[in-house]
C-alpha cells in the first residue's frame, strides 16, 4: 500500500491542461490546490507555458526538471491518450485523468489503450471521468470543487462526479469534516477497492463513505469491504435499487449494477452499512466518526414527553437496540431524578416540567451507572425549559459521556429557536436531531457496526468435490453446449456430492413404469421429464401418491395429456417414479455465479409457490456455518424450522450440510452456473433432509 500513500501525499503535482482563463477546469484545479495550502511542487502544463496562477507554466512534461508524483490531465479527450503516455514516459507514478468522453459514453477501446499506455511504465491511473482528489493529509485539494474543504475524519469514495462535488459542499454545510474525497468515475484501473484498502490503514480516517453505481470485479470488493468494516465503519449508498435506477446506473458509468437483493445481502454479510439518501449516510458518518465504542449496548430513553418515548421505542426495535428493562434497577438509579407522576420504566418520563437541571441530573443518573452503555435524550419544547437552556445542557452532557466514553444521543423537537440552537449545536459536534428517528438510526447504526466486528467470523467451511467424476457426468451436455442437465444426470450429480434424493428411476413407457414401480415402493410420485418443460408442476407434468396400478395408469394420461395441452409439441422423454417421502418443511437451496459478484448461495421458502412468496435470501460464498444461519434467519419461514405450533425442531443441520455442498459444486466447477434444489424436504431433527428435485444450469456462453 506504500504507493497508493503516493497518491494522498504526493510530493509534487503537475496539471496538465493548466489554464490561464478563470473559470476553466485547468485553472480552478490549479487555484485550488494553491489555495488549499498544499506544500509540495506544483507544475502547471501548457503549451504556452508562461505565468499560470502566479506559478511557472511548463510547456510539456519533460519540461519539469524534477520527478512528478501525480499528473492532473485536464486536456479535450482527443488530447489525453498522447498527454498520458507523455507522463508515463517522464516518470508519472499517478494520472489522474478529468476529461469525460471515454467509456461513460462507449469509449472503450480509447480507455483500453490508456490503461496499457500507463501500464507499460507503471503508472496508475484514477478515472477518466472523475472531479479529482482532496487529501486533508496533504492538505491537496486538487479538484475543480468548491475551494474550501473542512479537514476531518471521513473518506468519501464516489462513483458519481457530480454527486461527489455535491457532497462537498453538503459536507461543508453538514460540519461534516474529510480526511480525503476521491472520485473514480470509469475505473478503468483504479478502483474502490484499491482506495478502501488504503483507508484502511490511513490513521486520520475513521469512516468511509462509499458511493456506488456499479461494481465491476465484486469478488475483489467482498474481501476489500470485509477487511475494512473489521477496523472502521463503511457506510455505503448504492444506487439502483430500481429496475430503472439500475438502468440509469449502467448507462451512466459503463458498468453494469449488480440485483439488489445480491447487493444488499453482500453489503450486510462484509459488515458495510447501507444508507437509501445522502442525509441518511451524513448523519450516519458524523455521529459514528466521533462516538465511542459502546461496552454493552443496553439503552436507555430519558424524555419529557410520553409520545416522543413511544415513538423512539419503536424506532429502537426497528434498529435492534436493547432497552434496559431491569425495573428495579432502573427504579433505583432513577427515582431520586423522576417526580412521582413520571416514569422510571424504560423510557424515562421525567415528565413536562423537565427543566435543564433534571435532564441533566437524569442523564448523569444513567453516565454513573455500569449497566447502562448508552442514553438518548428525547426533548419537546416547552415554556419551563425554553431552547437557550436546552442548548448549553446538551453540549456540557455531550462532553460528559465523551469523557466517559458512552455514547449519547439527542432528539430536540419544537420551534424556530430550538431549530437554531440545534443548527449551532450540530456545528460543535453534539449529536442533536429535530427527529427521533433519525436519532435513533444513528446509534442503531453505530451497534450494528460494533456488533459485526464482534460477532463476524470470516473463515468458511468446504467440502472436496469429486470433480473428475463431475466432469465425466457433463461432459456429453457440456460437447454439445446443452445449457442444462438432464434429471438423470443431475440426480448423479447430488449421488456424487453427497445429496440424498428418494429413490427413482426414468421410465419410457407405460408398461415399463407398471413394471418397475414395485422397485420404488409405494405411495409414489411421478414427474414428467422433458427437455422443454421446466416448471413441471405448472404443466400438471406431476401426480402425487399413487398406491397401485390403475393409478400409475390414470396418472401416465393425465400427465401426458396435460403437459400436451401446456406446451403442444413438447418433448418427453419419459416419466420419472419416486418414491413418495414423508412430510418435512419444504425449503428452497441453491448456488449460482453472480456475473458480479461470483458464487452466491440461496436459502428459501421451497415448494411451488417460490416465486409468489419471494421469501429468499442470500450470500457470497464461500461460508461458514455461522454465516448460513445468518442467512436463514433473514428468512420469514426459518421459524418453521424451529417447530411452530408443538411441532419439532426440524434438521437444520442438514440444510447447512447440504448449502455447503451445493456451494463447494459450484466454486469448483465453473461450468456450472445455477443450481436450484426445490424442494429441499426437511425432516425432523438428525432424521435429514432430501432433495426433491434438481435444476442444474450450464454456462455454455463462459466457453467463448
Ligand atoms: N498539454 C497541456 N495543455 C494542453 C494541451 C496539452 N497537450 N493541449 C491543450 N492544452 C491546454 C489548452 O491550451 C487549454 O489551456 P488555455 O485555456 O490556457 O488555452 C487547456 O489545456 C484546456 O484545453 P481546452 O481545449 O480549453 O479544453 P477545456 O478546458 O474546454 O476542456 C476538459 C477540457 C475540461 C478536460 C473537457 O474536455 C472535459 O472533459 N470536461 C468534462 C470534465 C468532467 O466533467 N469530468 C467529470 C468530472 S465529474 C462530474 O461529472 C462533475
Amino acid at each position: 500500500m506504500d504507493h497508493i500513500n503516493n497518491l494522498f501525499n504526493p510530493n509534487s503535482i503537475a496539471v496538465v491542461g493548466a489554464s490561464r482563463t478563470p473559470g476553466k477546469i485547468g485553472h480552478t484545479i490549479v487555484k485550488n490546490i494553491i489555495d488549499c495550502g498544499y506544500k509540495g511542487n506544483v507544475f502547471p502544463v501548457n503549451p504556452a507555458g508562461g505565468d499560470i496562477c502566479g506559478l511557472h507554466g511548463y510547456k510539456n512534461i519533460f519540461e519539469i526538471e524534477d520527478p512528478v508524483d501525480i499528473a492532473l490531465t485536464v486536456v479535450p479527450a482527443s488530447k489525453v491518450y498522447d498527454a498520458v503516455v507523455e507522463c508515463a514516459e517522464k516518470g508519472v507514478k499517478y494520472n489522474l485523468i478529468i476529461t469525460s468522453g471515454f467509456s461513460e459514453v462507449g469509449n472503450i477501446e480509447e480507455e483500453k489503450k490508456l490503461v496499457h499506455a500507463a501500464r507499460d511504465h507503471g503508472m496508475r491511473i484514477i478515472g477518466p471521468n472523475i472531479f479529482g482528489l482532496f487529501s486533508a493529509d496533504a492538505n491537496m485539494n486538487a479538484t475543480f470543487g468548491p475551494a474550501n474543504i473542512t479537514p476531518g475524519s471521513v473518506a468519501i469514495i464516489t462513483q458519481s462526479g457530480a454527486l461527489g462535488l455535491a457532497m462537498i459542499g453538503k459536507t461543508a454545510v453538514e460540519n461534516i469534516g474529510l480526511s480525503a474525497i476521491v472520485s473514480v468515475g470509469n475505473k478503468c484501473d483504479i478502483d474502490e477497492s484499491d482506495l478502501l484498502e488504503y483507508f484502511i490503514q490511513q490513521d486520520r480516517t475513521k469512516v468511509i463513505l462509499m458511493y456506488i453505481e456499479g461494481i465491476k470485479n465484486g469478488e475483489r470488493f467482498i474481501r476489500s469491504l470485509k477487511k475494512a468494516t473489521r477496523v472502521k465503519p463503511v457506510i455505503v449508498i448504492k444506487s439502483g435499487r430500481s429496475a430503472r435506477g439500475a438502468a440509469a446506473a449502467a448507462s451512466h458509468t459503463g458498468s453494469l449494477a449488480g440485483a439488489d437483493e445480491i447487493v444488499d445481502a453482500i453489503l450486510r454479510q462484509c459488515g458495510a452499512i447501507r444508507a437509501d439518501s445522502i442525509a441518511e449516510a451524513f448523519s450516519w458518518c458524523a455521529y459514528l466518526a466521533n462516538a465511542p465504542e459502546p461496552v454493552t449496548e443496553q439503552t436507555v430513553i430519558i424524555t419529557n414527553g410520553g409520545g416522543v418515548g413511544v415513538m423512539a421505542t419503536d424506532a429502537c426495535e426497528r434498529y435492534d437496540i436493547p432497552l434496559y428493562n431491569d425495573t428495579e434497577t432502573l427504579h433505583e438509579i432513577f427515582s431520586p431524578v423522576t417526580p412521582s407522576f413520571g416514569s422510571t420504566k424504560n423510557p424515562i418520563d421525567i415528565s413536562g416540567g423537565a427543566t435543564a437541571p433534571e435532564y441533566s441530573q437524569a442523564l448523569d443518573a444513567a453516565l454513573n451507572h455500569d449497566k447502562i452503555g448508552a442514553a438518548m435524550a428525547l426533548y419537546c419544547e416547552t415554556a419551563v425549559f425554553p431552547a437557550l437552556d436546552l442548548e448549553q445542557m446538551l453540549e456540557d452532557t455531550n462532553r460528559r459521556f465523551k469523557e466517559h466514553g458512552r455514547p449519547v444521543l439527542f432528539a430536540a423537537v419544537g420551534g424556530l429557536d430550538l431549530e437554531h440552537a440545534i443548527g449551532r449545536l450540530r456545528y460543535k459536534n453534539v449529536p442533536v436531531f429535530s427527529d427521533v428517528d433519525q436519532a435513533v438510526a444513528c446509534m442503531g447504526k453505530l451497534f450494528e457496526h460494533y456488533r459485526q466486528r464482534r460477532t463476524r467470523c470470516d473463515t468458511f467451511e468446504d467440502c472436496s468435490i469429486d470433480t473428475q467424476a463431475i466432469d465425466a457426468v457433463t461432459a456429453e451436455a457440456r460437447a454439445s453446449e446443452r445449457s442444462f442437465l438432464s434429471a438423470n444426470e443431475s440426480r448423479e450429480i447430488m449421488k456424487i456430492i453427497g445429496v440424498g434424493m428418494p429413490a427413482s428411476c426414468v421410465v419410457r413407457s407405460l408398461d415399463e413404469a407398471l413394471e418397475r414401480c414395485g422397485d420404488i415402493g409405494y405411495p409414489l410420485v411421478m414427474k414428467v421429464v422433458s427437455p422443454d418443460i421446466i416448471h413441471k408442476s405448472d404443466a400438471g407434468g406431476v401426480v402425487l401418491d399413487l398406491n397401485n396400478k390403475d393409478e400409475i395408469i390414470d396418472a401416465w394420461q393425465a400427465i401426458n395429456q396435460r403437459c400436451q395441452a401446456y406446451l403442444p409439441g413438447a418433448r418427453i422423454d419419459g416419466i420419472e417414479l419416486n418414491a413418495m417421502i414423508e412430510p418435512g418443511i419444504e425449503t428452497i437451496i441453491g448456488a449460482r455465479r453472480d456475473p458480479v459478484f461470483g458464487p452466491i448461495a440461496m436459502f428459501g421458502q421451497g415448494g411451488i409457490y417460490v416465486e409468489v412468496m419471494k421469501d429468499v435470501s442470500f450470500r457470497a460464498l464461500p461460508l461458514n456455518r455461522l454465516e448460513i444461519l445468518s442467512m436463514m434467519k433473514q428468512t420469514r419461514s426459518y421459524p418453521l424450522l424451529l417447530g411452530v405450533r408443538g411441532e419439532a425442531k426440524k434438521d437444520i443441520e442438514g440444510v447447512l450440510d447440504t448449502i455447503i455442498r451445493v456451494g463447494a459444486l459450484v466454486r469448483a466447477c465453473d461450468y456450472i452456473s445455477d443450481i436450484e434444489v426445490n424442494p429441499l424436504v426437511v425432516f425432523e431433527e438428525n432424521a435429514g433432509v432430501k432433495a426433491l428435485d434438481v435444476r442444474i444450469l450450464l454456462a455454455t456462453q463462459r466457453k467463448e
